[in-house]
């Protein structure tokens, strides 16, 4: 049997005997387990690399569900919920008893999603549990945006690889709970501060680095491609680096000086911030395939999803660079 296909009964009973399968979601795929099975979910932790301390999202199909293990109560997550899910937003709700510790790492808010992919949420549908999913990448590398992606770093770990075709969103989740009464963003992510702001007005902003991040995914170094990373002004960043063989990585049609040897990489020639998003991580996994030395890349224009972009090229880009 192919590891990777569209059969949902298949992946259905992998997660049914607390088995782990990859699963499609419009943002990135996920590594999926049952998040009542303490067993199953070690088991997520394991084939990723991921430290304990860095606790996972869990993924359900309806808001009616989440009772069963989440407090959805505060107005204004609830307003957020009904307007944006399913989609690329991530609530942190208080969690019930019936949630392993270890889904968690002990806090005491659970992160829960709808993703917005017609097949996961007929998986989801199937499932009487929910799916706790990080993203299906090894710890500290680029999240998968394609099944291929998948298969190639952790296919011989995984039970099924639930194809759902390349992700629409292609960046993470944007997280959102409450602070001091507040709605605070603690990842910015595949829906905007502008759209969430729309909403329930002005947000906080909690998207540090610090030794015991609220959202691991603000570690620094994270989201990293394997060859070193630089970002700032093209053609500054070229002349810096003109003995490297480089991958010069575009936002929309301006000419760079690169020289011989070196590969241009598309995200958006029309200068779409979706569209840049959609392509970013398959571009920086293109890349690594290459010979170049380094990557340079823009900073993106600081509106719409532009903010998530940089964020993510900032923390796989070279400290202080
Ligand atoms: O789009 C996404 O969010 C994808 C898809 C698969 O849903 N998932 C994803 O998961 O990006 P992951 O594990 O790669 O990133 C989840 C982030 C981590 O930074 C984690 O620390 C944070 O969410 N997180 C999870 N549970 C949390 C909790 N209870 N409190 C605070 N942060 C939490
Ligand atoms: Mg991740």
């Amino acid at each position: 049997m192919s590891k990777i296909g569209t059969d949902l009964l298949v992946a259905k009973e992998f997660l049914q005997k607390s088995g782990v399968v990859a699963i499609p979601t419009e943002t990135v795929y996920g590594l999926a387990a049952n998040a009542f099975d303490e067993g199953a979910v070690v088991k997520v932790f394991r084939i990723k690399n991921r430290p304990k301390f860095d606790p996972l999202i869990v993924h359900t199909d309806s808001i009616e569900k989440i009772s069963q293990f989440a407090i959805l109560e505060n107005p204004q997550l609830i307003k957020l919920a009904n307007k944006f899910w399913p989609g690329p937003l991530t609530l942190l709700l208080p969690r019930k008893e019936i949630i392993p510790d270890l889904v968690t790492s002990g806090l005491p808010n659970i992160a829960v999603r709808i993703p917005n992919h017609p097949l996961t949420l007929a998986l989801l549908s199937e499932l009487n549990f929910p799916l706790a999913a990080p993203s299906a990448n090894p710890f500290g590398y680029v999240s998968p945006t394609q099944a291929k992606h998948v298969a190639k770093q952790l296919g011989e770990k995984v039970n099924y690889i639930l194809d759902g075709g390349e992700c629409n969103v292609g960046i993470e989740s944007t997280i959102v709970g409450v602070e001091n009464g507040k709605p605070t963003i603690y990842r910015l992510g595949g829906l905007s501060v502008e759209e969430i702001e729309n909403e329930v007005g002005k947000v906080n902003l909690q998207i540090k680095n610090s030794d015991n991040p609220k959202a691991p995914g603000q570690l620094t170094s994270h989201y990293a491609p394997g060859k070193p990373l630089y970002v700032g002004e093209l053609d500054e960043l070229i002349s810096k680096h003109s003995s490297k063989r480089k991958a010069i990585v575009k936002y929309g049609t301006n000419e760079t000086r690169k020289s011989e040897g070196d590969i241009e990489f598309q995200l958006s020639e029309k200068g779409d911030v979706n569209e840049a998003a959609k392509n970013l991580f398959r571009v920086l996994r293109e890349i690594d395939e290459t010979d170049v030395e380094i990557i340079l890349a823009p900073v993106l224009p600081e509106i719409g999803l532009g903010k998530a972009i940089n964020d993510r090229l900032k923390r796989a880009s070279v400290p202080n660079s």
